[in-house]
């Protein structure tokens, strides 16, 4: 007999259930994950195939911390990583904009593999008064930035659970999405 169809909500179940996370325990990832989770960022899709990105894995604990105080409060989910995956983009102006929406469909796409291995990762933001602290421990030369930090780790129990109650983490569905046309138009 063949096993029920699974239907396509149940397939991304994985995407929907992309969340940050904040709190990490003390085991390490193993490299083949962090390979693995770099050679999703590498491959992701950017304006033009430009790959204007580079992308630094950082497991030292010392740097890891260095990150954390420099960039609080923004980067308190740095704390208790065991790793991190720092995007490294372009620093001038020009293309700014495609940067910055190449740089968020490689930092979602860092959360979104992270939970298909049931692991955790969150965005944490540098601020532009944090960069050059955080360049000089990353060696960032100067034509390049850093403004995202995915950190990265095995979740404690209590960030795996909920924040809130089912389904009310996010807008509802008829208040978000419309069919045809924008909703009084
Ligand atoms: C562009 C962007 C920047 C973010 N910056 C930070 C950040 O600096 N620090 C942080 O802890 N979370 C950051 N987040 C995570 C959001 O706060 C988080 O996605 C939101 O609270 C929803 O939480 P959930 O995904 O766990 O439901 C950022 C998210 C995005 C999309």
């Amino acid at each position: 007999m063949n096993a029920e169809p699974v239907s396509p909500a149940e397939r991304l179940r994985p995407l929907r259930r992309t969340r940050q996370f904040r709190q990490f325990d003390p085991t390490p990832l193993d490299r083949e994950t962090l390979d693995a989770l770099a050679d999703v960022a590498r491959w992701s899709g950017s304006s033009r195939n430009g790959q204007p990105w580079r992308f630094i894995v950082i497991t030292d604990p010392s740097t890891l911390r260095a990150i954390h105080q420099a960039g609080l409060p923004q980067t308190r989910g740095v704390e208790t990583a065991t790793a991190a995956i720092a995007v490294v983009m372009p620093a001038d102006a020009d293309g700014a904009v495609h940067h910055a929406y190449d740089e968020g469909r490689v930092a979602e796409r860092l959360l979104v593999a992270a939970s298909v291995l049931d692991i955790g990762a969150g965005i944490s933001w540098i601020r532009g008064d944090v960069r050059p602290s955080v360049h000089a421990l990353l060696g960032i030369p100067p034509d390049r930035m850093v403004r995202t930090i995915v950190q990265l780790g095995h979740p404690t129990a209590a960030a795996r659970a909920p924040k809130s109650a089912p389904g009310t983490a996010r807008l509802p569905r008829d208040e978000t999405v419309f069919d045809e046309r924008f909703p009084g138009s």
